[in-house]
């Protein structure tokens, strides 16, 4: 939700200055947000990345996390919600040996990202202390969620510890995180699919698509 609240506040700050979802949603048009069938791919969707081509790129990304892991195992922690398909794909594209884990964060806590809070509401179940650990994100933005977790994941003391996101936004980094394999830089596009939802919706599209008419698509597959 915090990603969607972005977006509204963006889309309406000329005209709706200082309004926040719940109002955005009050006053603008469901249909030019919420396609009545988005499998159909709405005018407001673009592909920005096509799912034939996520699915090369997750298997260059595993085959890369089985040159430095084997033998294994490695514990994949993917942060829900938005990482779980692809951490589903990479873990299954892997030869090594992987073990999965999943944490939840507050998106109400990183509402504030001025104060860089982030609430862990799903912690754990295992412990990692001596562990080859893999964080697993669908995208990185401002970094506050991934410097955050990486602290708190290393006062844990894994044997490594790595981070793995279908997505990098470099342009809109706050935090100097440092991600070891990255899948595709995007531009500064509210992007949807594979994971990524607008207020929920979009998470199941195959593609990556970003909402909105006059949009950069340039990607970049770093090598
Ligand atoms: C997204 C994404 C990352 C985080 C990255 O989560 O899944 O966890 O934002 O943003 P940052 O680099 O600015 O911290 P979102 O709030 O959309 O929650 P979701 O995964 O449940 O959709």
């Amino acid at each position: 939700m915090s990603r969607a609240c972005l977006l509204s506040a963006a889309r309406t700050a000329a005209s709706h200055a200082g309004s926040g979802c719940s109002s955005f949603f009050a006053r603008a048009s469901l249909k030019t947000l919420l396609p009545v069938s988005y499998y159909s791919y709405d005018m407001s969707l673009r592909v920005l990345i096509p799912a034939d081509q996520i699915r090369v790129r997750v298997q260059e990304l595993a085959a890369q996390i089985d040159r430095d892991f084997t033998p294994g195992p490695v514990y994949l922690i993917g942060i829900l919600k938005g990482a779980c398909i692809f951490l589903a794909d990479l873990a299954r594209a892997m030869k090594t040996p992987a073990r999965i884990e999943f944490v939840g964060i507050s998106s109400y806590g990183r509402g504030k990202t001025s104060s860089g809070e982030v609430q862990v509401t799903k912690d754990l179940d295992v412990s990692i202390e001596g562990f080859d650990v893999i964080v697993v994100e669908d995208i990185v933005d401002s970094g506050i969620t991934l410097e955050y977790l990486l602290k708190l994941f290393a006062q844990r003391r894994p044997k490594s510890l790595r981070v793995a996101t279908l997505l990098d936004k470099p342009e809109r980094r706050q935090r100097p995180v440092h991600v070891d394999y990255v899948g595709f830089r995007i531009p500064d596009e509210f992007v949807v699919g594979y994971g990524l939802d607008y207020a929920e919706d979009y998470r199941n599209l195959p593609d990556v698509c970003v909402l909105g008419r006059d949009v950069d698509t340039s990607v970049d597959a770093p090598s």
